[in-house]
């Protein structure tokens, strides 16, 4: 079974590190060929490996953890910093002697760092066969019999309009409760710092009748909990081509939460550009819309936000803030941060510890600037704070993170929450552990009280760690 801590804790690594962890799916059919998949980056990644995954399985190819068993090895890649695409790297670096026992294995790169070094893949990584852009997962199965065939096979257009509505996920590393579901692809905020707009191209919106048949099939299937993905959920919208009503993001939600009061629905990421009172209002009137935010900031000062295009000022954040307290009293908040910045000065950097001071953040994803070639930073401006003063500010900011996250934590003591049971506790089989609304992790000894995984409990939180609530079941 699979252990909730460390899936969360994993997600959070590799949404924002690049680690990495293999599928986990049970394999339903003897199947004459295997392919093993790695996932990097962020979560629109993973949901994307579940789209590989179905396409592989329409090809005859089953699912398997045993990297020695795999005929077909995938990476499916992130190239957010420096640092992710140098785990691929390595990874590609362990793979040789796999290919050297077995020359007939396939190894293919897919995701953000084959959109953005193309060919050249196949230059700088000889043992690499294919190189497989994000928009190009139809096209697998021809790429496949062409590496098979002995040629290399690339493909990395990029599409205005592809969102693999269509296709059906296979879930991987599931827990059978929470599901991610994409409802949009791409980005148009041209953030200076981020490659994101040019290894995924431009916005696009699913389908949203094909987000709801996915959605409340998850449900059916026991599901608990989806959460809607996209790099800028709050520009959603799609309209049916027949003049139908515009969907924006809000209404989606509402749509989603209307499944079913016991499905529970997450979102990420809101650009604070383009939260809107309309989001923030859909989620007071629906209680299965969970109380949490995850609200980028990356810098506190307004002439670095500037610089990186973000297009709102320290202000404009800290209104937002304050109206997402004045709507949602009790709403969790996360935020993501950049340390070190092209020309950062020390002042910037205390804007950015005030600031978080001030939000005094839940949960925060915390980075050190890392130029990517082709981006509007690296063309326009010079990566000039140094890689120790990067370091120590980024060491000030993760402290002072710390004592929020506890303190957000211990506010907690004495509270109680209903909580979505998601698996057993890491320490023990004999504790369930479980989120509650704000996305806190929440452990409780399982009793005699006949619950099930996927089951929603009342708990009494007696305790806490820095990262966990310890609790009691009052109810369920
Ligand atoms: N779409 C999301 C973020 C996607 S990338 C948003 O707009 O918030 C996740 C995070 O990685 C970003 O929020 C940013 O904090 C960080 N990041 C992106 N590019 C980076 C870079 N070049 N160096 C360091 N961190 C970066
Ligand atoms: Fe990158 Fe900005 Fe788009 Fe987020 S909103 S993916 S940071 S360009
Ligand atoms: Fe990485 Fe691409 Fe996601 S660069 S963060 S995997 S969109």
């Amino acid at each position: 079974m699979l252990n909730l801590e460390v899936l969360i804790n994993k997600e959070h690594d590799e949404s924002r590190q690049g680690e990495a962890f293999s599928t986990q799916v049970q394999i339903p059919a003897p199947y004459a060929k295997h392919f093993y998949i790695e996932s990097y980056g962020c979560q629109m990644n993973f949901a994307d490996s579940e789209i590989v995954a179905s396409i592989l399985q329409q090809e005859g190819f089953g699912a398997t953890t045993n990297i020695q068993e795999a005929d077909l090895i995938f990476l499916n890649t992130c190239s957010i910093r420096e640092k992710a695409e140098q785990t691929v790297r390595n990874r590609l670096q362990h793979f040789k002697s796999l290919k050297e026992a077995n020359p007939a294995v396939l190894v293919g790169v897919l995701g953000c760092m084959a959109e953005r070094l193309k060919s050249k893949f196949l230059e700088e990584e000889k043992l690499v066969d294919l190189v497989i852009g994000p928009d190009a997962y139809r096209t697998i199965p021809g790429l496949v019999r062409e590496a098979e065939a002995g040629q290399k096979a690339v493909n990395v257009l990029l599409s205005r309009d592809e969102t693999y509505a269509d296709i059906s996920p296979v879930r991987l590393n599931s827990n059978g409760v929470t599901a991610f579901v994409s409802i949009m692809r791409g980005c148009n905020n041209m953030c200076s710092f981020c490659v994101v707009p040019f290894t995924r191209g431009r916005e696009r919106s699913r389908d949203a009748c094909s987000i709801l048949s996915e959605c409340s099939s998850l449900f059916d299937q026991g599901y608990r909990e989806v959460t809607l993905l996209g790099q800028n959920v709050d520009s959603y919208n799609w309209a049916d081509k027949n003049g139908g009503e515009l969907i924006t993001f809000a209404k989606l939600l509402e749509r989603v939460a209307q499944i079913s009061p016991l499905l529970r629905v997450r979102f990420s990421t809101s650009h604070p550009k383009d939260i809107t009172d309309e989001v923030l209002l859909t989620m007071a009137a629906y209680e299965n819309i969970c109380n949490y935010i995850h609200l980028p900031v990356q810098s506190g000062s307004t002439r670095v936000l500037q610089m990186m295009n973000r297009t709102y000022t320290r202000e404009w954040y800290l209104n937002k803030v304050d109206r997402i307290r004045q709507i949602l009293p009790d709403c969790g908040l996360s935020t993501d941060v950049i340390a070190g910045f092209c020309s950062e000065t020390e002042e910037d950097h205390q804007f950015t510890l005030a600031l978080m001071e001030h939000c005094k953040y839940d949960l925060a994803y915390m980075f050190f600037y890392s130029e990517r070639p082709g981006t509007l930073a690296a063309r326009r401006y010079k990566d000039d704070v140094p890689e120790e003063v990067k370091k120590r500010r980024l060491q000030e900011i993760v402290s002072l993170h710390r004592e929020h996250a506890l303190q957000s934590m211990q506010k907690d003591v004495g509270k109680t929450f209903t909580v979505l049971i998601e698996g057993d506790s890491k320490r023990s089989a004999q504790a369930w552990a479980g989120r509650n609304d704000q996305n806190k992790i929440v452990v409780f000894p399982k009793g005699e009280h006949g619950l099930r995984k996927g089951d929603y409990a009342r708990v009494h939180v007696y305790d806490c760690t820095s990262a966990t609530l310890l609790g009691n079941v009052v109810s369920h």
